[in-house]
């Protein structure tokens, strides 16, 4: 059985004190769900506040993105090599990075060996525009995201990478997709992909999350399909209150309520 991922994604928020300070206040109301992997990502610049703050939780740290040099001049970046020892995470691909940062199909797959080869977990965002959504494309887009982002990548590491589909038209607009409309795209095109490239067994193994305005009154829906996995969270990762929420759901949904 997989085991059910919730990871927050702080994005540009919270000082170094406030990233702290929040998952300070976090831990109480999520630490007993164990059978649910939590995450956490704070910028970077909190990262290492935020590690001591979770020191012996069990809950994981994420980096919200990492270069693929281990050093070098590239000026604003901090590289996976860095990362190493801090994070256990790192968020690669997310479509705020398509879009501001210009990356490329080619860096997150870059990013992502990288990311393994510093015994990071990647969790790697794949998601179409609403352009795309409209037009019909979105199992082309993201099953060209995923192939391209797994390029190289080995059978053996697939265990450790965690894929999220997050349609580009849905993040941080209340516009979730619909459950059906997840499961599918998650289903049909994400893990279908990972069949083709690693096989079927593999493919059933690996985690595959859904983003997009999830919230925890809409949460409940996803985590009833068995093809989605937990959710990549923004927004209502923001509030201590709606992060637990979310995780209790995932633990009911996903695991029967065990460790709650
Ligand atoms: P959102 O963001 O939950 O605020 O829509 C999701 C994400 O960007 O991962």
């Amino acid at each position: 059985m997989r085991v059910p991922v919730i990871a927050g994604n702080w994005k540009m928020h919270k000082s170094v004190a406030e990233s702290a300070s929040f998952a300070r206040e976090l831990l109480p109301s999520i630490a007993a769900y164990e059978s649910v992997e939590r995450i956490v990502a704070p910028t970077f610049l909190a990262l290492t506040a935020v590690a001591e703050a979770l020191r012996g939780s069990g809950v994981g740290l994420s980096a919200q993105d990492a270069h693929f040099e281990p050093q070098g001049a590239f000026t604003s970046q901090i590289s996976a090599a860095m990362l190493k020892g801090i994070a256990s995470h790192t968020i690669i691909g997310h479509s705020e990075c398509r879009a501001w940062l210009g990356e490329t199909d080619e860096r997150v797959n870059l990013k992502v060996r990288a990311a393994l080869s510093c015994d990071l977990t990647p969790i790697v965002a794949v998601g179409e525009n609403l352009q795309q959504y409209e037009a019909g494309q979105t199992f082309a887009v993201v099953g060209r995201q995923v192939r391209a982002a797994l390029q190289d990548v080995g059978t053996a590491d697939m265990s450790r990478v965690i894929l999220a589909y997050e349609p580009v038209w849905a993040i941080g607009t209340g516009r979730n997709a619909s459950a059906e409309t997840a499961r599918d795209a998650i289903g049909d095109c994400v893990r279908a992909t990972l069949a083709e490239l690693y096989g079927a067994s593999i493919a059933r193994q690996v985690r595959i999350l859904y983003g997009g305005s999830v919230k925890p009154d809409n949460m409940s829906q996803y985590m009833a399909e068995q093809e989605i996995d937990g959710a990549l969270v923004g927004g209502a990762s923001l509030n201590v209150s709606d992060f637990a929420a979310l995780v209790a759901i995932a633990a009911r949904e996903k695991t029967a309520g065990n460790n709650s």
